[in-house]
């Protein structure tokens, strides 16, 4: 039997996330809709990334104007607060980059002239809207040496389009309807779950296409590797401390683990996925809610942890249960491999 031949069937983002689509008869598209904004979001950073260590270069031949290059963060922000509107699907935005939520004018909610003929057509056949929380550029201490950095999102549909409020974004994570996130590595790797498993896509910078490259992510039940700022320990608490002690020195005969700390969540958290082990930002005495914030950080990422097999606890409770008070509360967050977070689980448990 010959070598495959080079594969000529792709399964690209949109015809995926259409495919699922399937399974909702009520579905228009909108959600494809609001997601094509996304990527275009994703490919814009991903793009910009790939240029950051040549801008000085590109900044001296073009600058004639003296105009000034934007910091990447600040110009991921601006990318993704525009494809996001422009999408016509968005409600609220919550972005790390901005203090307050982002309401969105009633006009940009959805193209009112085709609501208003869908409405005598079908009542429930509504243009959707969707509140999405992200963090445009994760990991930006990672940006001036070239490590792996990331877009972190959650999606949540809304009650009454007419009627936003902020009310609308401090939901439980349980309520979330999508959450994925966009990994501008070694190469740029997008990771989505619509609530049926978690699949994994990787540009292919020729087509300017995600590609499914990663069916069905499962993550394994115990993994070799924990992943936490170590450097903080001195003010940790009873748990954390002995769950780290007990990685280092097991005393059941089970192998020691592996330490691996980027310090950019995306990464962390993506390497947890796919090689198993548990990923920690704990609570300590300087900050008793950890660093790590609610609705663009924890929720999505442990959305997609559940959504692989694996847990996501903040030291109190389901992290997805979590109800956030303001847009950018924070928690103290321990998630990855099913049996790995029962033992830090269990530290807990029996402290209290
Ligand atoms: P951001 O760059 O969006 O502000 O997030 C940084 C976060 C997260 O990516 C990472 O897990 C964590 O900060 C690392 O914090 P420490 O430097 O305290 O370890
Ligand atoms: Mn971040
Ligand atoms: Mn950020
Ligand atoms: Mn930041």
């Amino acid at each position: 039997h010959a070598a495959e031949a080079q594969r000529t069937d792709l399964m690209t983002i949109t015809r995926h996330v259409l495919n699922e689509q399937g399974r909702h008869p009520e579905s228009r598209g909108d959600f494809t809709i609001l997601l094509s904004h996304i990527v275009l979001g994703c490919k814009f950073v991903a793009s910009a990334v790939n240029k950051a260590g040549l801008a000085k270069l590109i900044g001296l031949a073009g600058d004639t104007n003296g105009e000034e290059q934007k910091k990447l963060d600040v110009l991921s922000n601006e990318v993704f607060v525009k494809a996001l509107v422009s999408s016509g699907r968005t409600c609220v935005l919550v972005s790390e980059e901005n203090e307050e939520a982002i309401i969105v004018d009633a006009p940009l909610r959805g193209n009112h002239e085709f609501d208003k003929i869908m409405v005598t057509v079908s009542s429930h056949q509504k243009l959707h809207g969707y509140c999405v929380c992200f963090d445009p550029l994760d990991g930006s201490s990672n940006i001036d040496c070239g490590v792996s950095i990331g877009t972190i999102f959650g999606i949540y549909m809304i009650k009454d389009k007419d009627n936003v409020t902020l009310d609308d974004v401090l939901q439980p994570g349980t309520d979330m309807l999508a959450a994925g996130y966009c990994m501008y590595g070694s190469s740029c790797t997008l990771v989505l779950s619509t609530g049926n498993g978690v699949n994994g896509f990787t540009l292919d910078p020729s087509l300017g296409e995600f590609i499914l490259t990663h069916p069905n992510i499962k993550i394994p039940n115990i993994g070799k590797i924990y992943s936490v700022n170590e450097g903080n320990a001195k003010n940790w608490d009873a748990p954390t401390a002995k769950f780290v002690e007990k990685c280092k020195f097991p005393q059941d005969g089970s192998p020691s683990k592996s330490l691996r700390y980027i310090g950019s969540m995306v990464a962390d958290v993506h390497r947890t996925l796919l090689y198993g082990g548990i990923f920690l930002y704990p609570a300590d005495q300087k900050s008793p809610n950890g660093k790590l914030r609610v609705l663009y950080e924890v929720f999505p990422m442990s959305f997609l942890m559940e959504q692989a097999g694996g847990q996501a606890f903040t030291g109190k409770q389901r992290a997805l249960e979590l109800v956030p008070r303001k847009i950018h509360d924070r928690s103290p967050i321990f998630l990855g491999s099913y049996d790995d977070v029962e033992d830090i689980k269990a530290l807990y448990a029996s402290e209290s």
